[in-house]
C-alpha cells in the first residue's frame, strides 16, 4: 500500500515510521532501564560491608567481579533458547510478553533482602532478558517490508531508546541504590520494567502483524517456509551472517573496555579537575549513551543519504567502517597513557575523544548489525539468528574482561595501542573481501527505497 491509501498510512505511521516502532522503543527503553539500573548497582551492593547502614553482602572484589562476569555472559547466552522458543513454539510477540513478566518478577524479588531472593531474582532476570531482548529486536525488523530503506534508521531510533533507558538508569537507579538503599534501587528497576510491560500490553493494536508464530499461520506460503530445507541463497546468507558475527565479537571485545579498563583509567590516571571541582569517574560511563542520543540519527542519515546517491553503504561496509573508527578511538587512549607516563596524569579530553569515536563506531555497527540480521536470516530461523548474535556479544564482553585484566601485566599503552591496531587491520583485511561477502547476500540489500506499509 502506498500514497493512495494515505489515510490508513498516516494512521499507522509516526514520524515517518510504523507506529509499532514506538511501542517497541518504549518497551525496550524501560527494559534497558531495569537492566542497566540493576547492573549499575550490582557490584557495589555485593562489595558493600554487611555492617554499613546501607548494608551489602560484604563480598571481596574478586568474588563480586566473578559473579558479574558470569551474570552478564549468561544474560546474553540465554538469547539462544529465547530465540528457539520464539521460532519453534510461540512466536516473538508472546516471548517478549513472557520475558517482560519474568523481568518484573525478577527485579521485584531483588527488592527483598534475603539471599534466596537474590539468587532467584538473578535467575529470573537472565531468563527474562533471554526471552525479551532478541525477540523484540527481531520484531523491529518485521515492521518493515523487504527492501525498505527505513529499516536501518528504524533500528537506530530503537537503539536511541535503548540508550535513553541506560542513561536514565545509571543516574536514577544508581542514586537511589547508593543513597537511599540497594533494595530500593532494585525495586525501582522492577517498576521501570513494569512500565515497559504496560506500554507493550497497551501497544498491541500497533503490533498486530508482527511477531506472530508462523506455525499458526494459515497461509500456505508460510507453512512451506517452515517445512522445506534452506535454499542455496538462504545458506549463503547464513554464511555472511556468521562472518559478521566474527566482526561483532572483535568489536565488543574492544568496545566493552568502557565499563572496565577505561572506567578504572578515568578513576586512577585521569586528572578530573574541572573549574575547581572533581568530575566523578562514573560520569564518563554515561557519556556513550549521551553521545548516542545526540548523534544517533545523524549517523543513520549519513548512511541513508549515501545509499540513495548510489554510493557504497552495504551493511558489511558500514560495520567495517564502524570497527575501524571505534578502533581508532583507542589511539587517543594511547596518547593519554603517554601523557600519563610523562606528566603523572592524563587530560580528560582523551577519554572524551575516545568515547566519541567509540560511539560513532557503535552507531555504524550495532544497529546496522541488528537490521542486517533481520534482512538476511531465513524466516524460520529469524529469532534464533538474533539469539546467536546476542550470544556473540556475550562472548565479546567476556573477551573484553580478559583483555582488560591483562593490562596489569602489559601496561595500558600496549593494550590500548594493541586494540587499535588490531581493530583497524582486521577491519581493513575484511574490507578486501567485502565485494565477495556482498555477493553472498544475493541482493538482500540492493535497491532499497522507502516502502510505506
Ligand atoms: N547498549 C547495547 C544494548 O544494551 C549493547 C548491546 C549491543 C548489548 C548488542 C547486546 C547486544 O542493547
Amino acid at each position: 500500500m502506498n500514497i493512495a491509501t494515505g489515510k490508513k498510512l498516516i494512521k499507522n505511521q509516526l514520524f515517518g515510521h510504523p507506529t509499532g516502532l514506538f511501542v517497541l522503543f518504549f518497551t525496550e527503553m524501560w527494559e534497558r532501564f531495569s537492566y542497566y539500573g540493576m547492573r549499575a548497582i550490582l557490584t557495589l551492593y555485593l562489595v558493600s560491608k554487611t555492617t554499613e547502614a546501607n548494608s551489602g553482602l560484604g563480598w571481596s572484589h574478586t568474588e563480586a567481579l566473578e559473579l558479574y562476569g558470569w551474570y552478564t555472559m549468561f544474560v546474553y547466552l540465554m538469547s539462544i533458547p529465547g530465540g528457539i522458543i520464539a521460532d519453534k513454539f510461540i512466536g516473538q510477540k508472546k516471548s517478549v510478553l513472557i520475558g517482560g513478566i519474568l523481568l518484573v518478577i525478577g527485579h521485584g524479588i531483588l527488592a527483598y533482602t534475603e539471599m534466596w531472593a537474590f539468587y532467584t531474582g538473578l535467575v529470573l532476570i537472565v531468563l527474562g532478558v533471554g526471552m525479551l531482548k532478541p525477540n523484540i529486536s527481531t520484531m523491529v525488523g518485521s515492521l518493515y517490508q523487504k527492501g525498505d530503506i527505513r529499516r536501518d534508521k528504524g533500528f537506530t531510533i530503537f537503539y536511541i531508546g535503548i540508550n535513553i533507558g541506560s542513561f536514565l538508569a545509571s543516574i536514577i537507579v544508581g542514586y537511589v541504590g547508593e543513597v537511599i538503599g540497594w533494595h530500593y534501587g532494585f525495586g525501582l528497576a522492577g517498576i521501570g520494567m513494569a512500565l515497559g510491560l504496560l506500554v507493550y500490553y497497551f501497544g498491541q493494536p500497533y503490533l498486530q502483524d508482527v511477531g506472530n508464530f508462523i506455525g499458526d499461520s494459515t497461509s500456505k506460503e508460510d507453512k512451506e517456509v517452515l517445512n522445506r530445507p534452506l535454499t542455496k541463497i538462504e545458506k549463503d546468507r547464513v554464511i555472511v551472517l556468521f562472518i559478521s558475527f566474527l566482526l561483532v565479537i572483535v568489536f565488543w571485545g574492544a568496545y566493552e573496555q568502557a565499563g572496565g579498563l577505561l572506567n578504572l583509567y578515568a578513576l586512577e590516571k585521569t586528572n578530573r579537575m574541572f573549574m575547581g571541582m572533581e568530575v566523578p569517574a562514573s560520569w564518563f560511563q554515561s557519556l556513550s549513551a549521551l553521545f548516542i542520543i545526540i548523534i544517533g540519527t545523524t549517523v543513520a542519515r549519513f548512511w541513508a543519504k549515501r545509499k540513495l546517491k548510489g554510493k557504497n553503504a552495504s551493511s558489511i561496509f558500514k560495520m567495517l567502517v564502524g570497527l575501524i573508527i571505534m578502533g581508532a578511538g583507542f589511539l587517543f587512549m594511547s596518547a593519554a597513557s603517554l601523557q600519563f607516563e610523562e606528566e603523572g596524569s592524563s587530560a580528560m579530553y582523551w577519554l572524551i575523544f575516545a568515547y566519541f569515536l567509540n560511539v560513532v563506531g557503535e552507531l555504524s555497527l550495532s544497529p546496522v548489525a541488528l537490521s542486517f540480521i533481520t534482512k538476511l536470516a531465513p524466516v524460520k530461523y529469524a529469532s534464533i539468528m538474533m539469539g546467536v548474535y546476542f550470544a556473540m556479544t556475550g562472548i565479546g564482553n567476556k573477551l573484553a574482561g580478559l583483555l582488560g585484566e591483562s593490562a596489569s601485566q602489559y601496561g595500558e599503552f600496549t593494550i590500548f595501542t594493541g586494540i587499535a591496531v588490531f581493530c583497524i587491520l582486521f577491519g581493513l583485511l575484511v574490507m578486501l573481501f567485502r565485494k565477495k561477502l556482498h555477493d553472498l547476500t544475493h541482493g538482500a540489500e540492493d535497491d532499497e527505497h522507502i516502502i510505506l506499509e
